[in-house]
């Protein structure tokens, strides 16, 4: 996680810089530091906590220079405090990082034996004495870099200035995103496009083990072994008004209102009157497609819960056989891939380092190809999978996931009516299917009215310490990820179960002080739920249940409210659902008072294993 951004300009770049890190505060945001070199002189400010406290250090004693490197901290070796926040200088170096270097104990070692003292707890503050003893021996910074970055195990993107090289910022990727913004006479580097977007348009990605070097001039782009190549210049499509976060009270917020545009855009030109389209899944994928004998779905988090939903879609209404798990788990074992399996990632960001990791993992496993789908063109999970699906949710700021979720079950319910077509699913439950995906925006609009009635039910969570979510089917998942939105910003401890298992143990922490929350869409499993549910009335428990408009389900006797939502049908249900859990969650959180946005512990992008 945490982010970089760079520049080499002739204007004073540290308000440039500042304003980059606040766009890249969704990667981290226990500390903060930049340094600008001028003169000959590094003047470096960092600060614990977020950019604005660093900022306001920063402007209380502001210093000029065109050159710079700034960071946004999110802590892996060293608790978060101003020792530990990047920049780190060691004699000539300054140097700021995103990743973990695996052999760090041992170079730290050499470099003590070689009288090197270090300030800090961090891997980093090793990469930038290594940068310095390889200029000791008369390398360039770039050729100090190369050789530095030859000899680190683990994942990286840096950013370094020398004090002997004026005007010169040199960076570094492995395993962590790192690109370069081209603007005129003046060049960056960044942890994405979104950072940059204040200044420039062009982008360059840099690829794995890229290093390159800005300058006021231009951008040089050497391979490890130090070969100059070209990578291709593209022009972001982000506007600055993308990012900014207009009328409502947090991102998550104007997020959570934003899908029904989000999942319109998905289902744009991807969807007609009779069905899918053809070729919506990139050059190929219709061929490829049609060979699918059976789907393996990995990822984490959020989109992971997107991939338990496609998987009861999917082996439903194509009848193939679906497999779904969590990418830290699947990398590290031995996986049985029958012949004809699909490897579908899905990420958000396309950067999550678990996920990255199983997608290469995969390429040696015999898959009949890869579909990442994802919400970042440029990411590279985009860049590495055979085929490619775009959520086009926009850019995602707040570090729940809201609109990534819903539009990656848009994207998914596309590949399932592909695949249903494609395996032969009678034409009149095709045809429903698709005038269901069609009515999902509006949908979706319509439990978002839901809102006044949700604001009243957060108020009695404000004193609970713990929850639970339950849902059945293809709601199991909807569940788990209403209780995952409420443990990650309200602090409530949450967890979901399949109805069904409640009798299986967790019926016995069902109390009066126990909010239950229930997913009732209407549907051949309501009857059960039913029952589930007065097992939990049978023992005091608080029932919050949400229910659709056509289900029969009675209030009964004992505490608890019953909201009712159109879920527009069967299949569609499990989006439409997970649009008041998401509210629930922000209302709670923001009754009581927790910083929504940027939760504790979190970041937005896990670009660490
Ligand atoms: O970018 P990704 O979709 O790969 O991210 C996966 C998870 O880190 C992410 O969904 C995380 O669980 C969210 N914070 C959940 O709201």
């Amino acid at each position: 996680m945490c982010g970089i951004v760079a520049a080499a300009a002739q204007r004073d770049v540290a308000p440039l810089l500042i304003a980059g890190l606040k766009a890249l505060e969704y990667r981290g945001y226990d500390s903060a530091g930049l340094a600008v070199l001028e003169a000959g002189q590094v003047h470096r400010v960092r600060a614990k906590g977020k950019v604005r406290e660093m900022e306001a250090l920063y402007l209380a004693d502001p210093f000029p220079g065109g050159t710079g490197i700034a960071h946004t901290r999110w802590a892996t070796h060293g608790v978060p405090n101003e020792a530990n926040a990047h920049p780190h200088m060691v004699g000539r170096v300054t140097l700021v990082h995103n990743g973990i270097i695996e052999n760090y104990v041992s170079l730290r070692t050499e470099l003590q034996a070689k009288g090197y003292v270090f300030t800090s707890e961090t891997d980093t503050e090793v990469m930038a004495a290594l940068v310095d003893v390889n200029i000791s021996k008369g390398m360039s910074l770039r050729e100090a870099v190369l050789a530095t970055v030859r000899e680190l195990e683990g994942a990286y993107a840096i950013a370094v200035i020398s004090r002997d090289e004026p005007g010169r910022v040199v960076g570094a990727r492995r395993g962590a995103p790192l690109l370069i913004g081209v603007g005129i006479g003046e060049n960056f580097l960044g942890s994405d496009a979104q950072a940059l977007v204040q200044v420039t348009n062009k982008i360059i990605y840099l690829e794995e083990d890229d290093v390159v070097e800005i300058s006021r001039e231009g951008a040089r782009i050497y391979t490890l072994d130090g070969k100059p190549v070209e990578r291709a210049t593209h022009e972001s499509e982000l506007s600055a008004d993308a990012v900014e976060r207009g009328e409502y009270r947090h991102y998550m917020q104007k997020e959570i209102f934003e899908q029904p545009r989000a999942v319109a855009n998905t289902l744009e030109a991807r969807i007609g009157a009779g069905g899918v389209l053809p070729n919506v899944f990139g050059i190929g994928g219709d061929e490829l497609l049609a060979k699918v004998k059976g789907v393996h779905i990995i990822a984490c988090g959020t989109s992971y819960h997107a991939g338990m939903v496609a998987k009861y879609w999917i082996e439903e209404y194509a009848r193939l056989p679906v497999s779904v798990e969590v990418a830290s788990e699947y990398r590290y074992r031995e996986a049985v891939v029958p012949e004809g399996t699909l490897f579908i990632a899905i990420s958000q960001s396309g950067e999550t380092a678990d996920t990255l990791a199983a997608m290469r993992e995969s390429r040696r496993r015999g898959y009949l190809g890869t579909l990442a789908i994802c919400n970042v063109p440029e990411s590279s999970a985009v860049r590495e999978a055979d085929l490619k699906l775009m959520t086009r949710a926009g850019p995602e700021i707040g570090v729940a996931s809201t609109k990534a979720f819903t539009t990656q079950l848009a994207a998914l319910a596309l590949l399932t009516l592909h695949l249903a077509k494609q395996q032969g699913l009678d034409s009149a439950r095709y045809n429903d299917l698709c005038a269901q995906l069609h009515r999902l925006p509006r949908a979706i609009d319509e439990a978002l009215k839901l809102e006044p009635q949700i604001i009243e039910l957060a108020a009695s969570f404000i004193p609970r310490h713990h929850a639970l979510f339950l849902g059945r089917g293809a709601h199991f998942p909807v569940a788990l990820e209403g209780s995952l939105k409420l443990k990650e910003i309200s602090y409530i401890h949450a967890e979901a179960y399949p109805a069904g298992e409640l009798k299986h143990g967790p019926l016995a922490l069902v109390d009066e002080d126990m909010p239950v929350v229930a997913v009732a869409p209407n549907g051949p499993l309501l009857d059960k739920l039913k029952s589930n549910l007065q097992e939990v009335r049978a023992r005091g428990g608080e029932l919050i249940v949400f229910a659709d408009s056509a289900a029969h389900i009675d209030g009964g006797a004992t505490r608890g409210s019953i909201l009712r939502i159109d879920a527009g049908g069967d299949f569609i249900a499990p989006a439409v659902f997970t649009v008041p859990l998401q509210l629930l969650a922000y209302h709670v959180a923001v009754l009581r008072g927790t910083d929504v946005d940027q939760p504790r512990n979190l970041a937005k992008s896990v670009t660490v294993e």
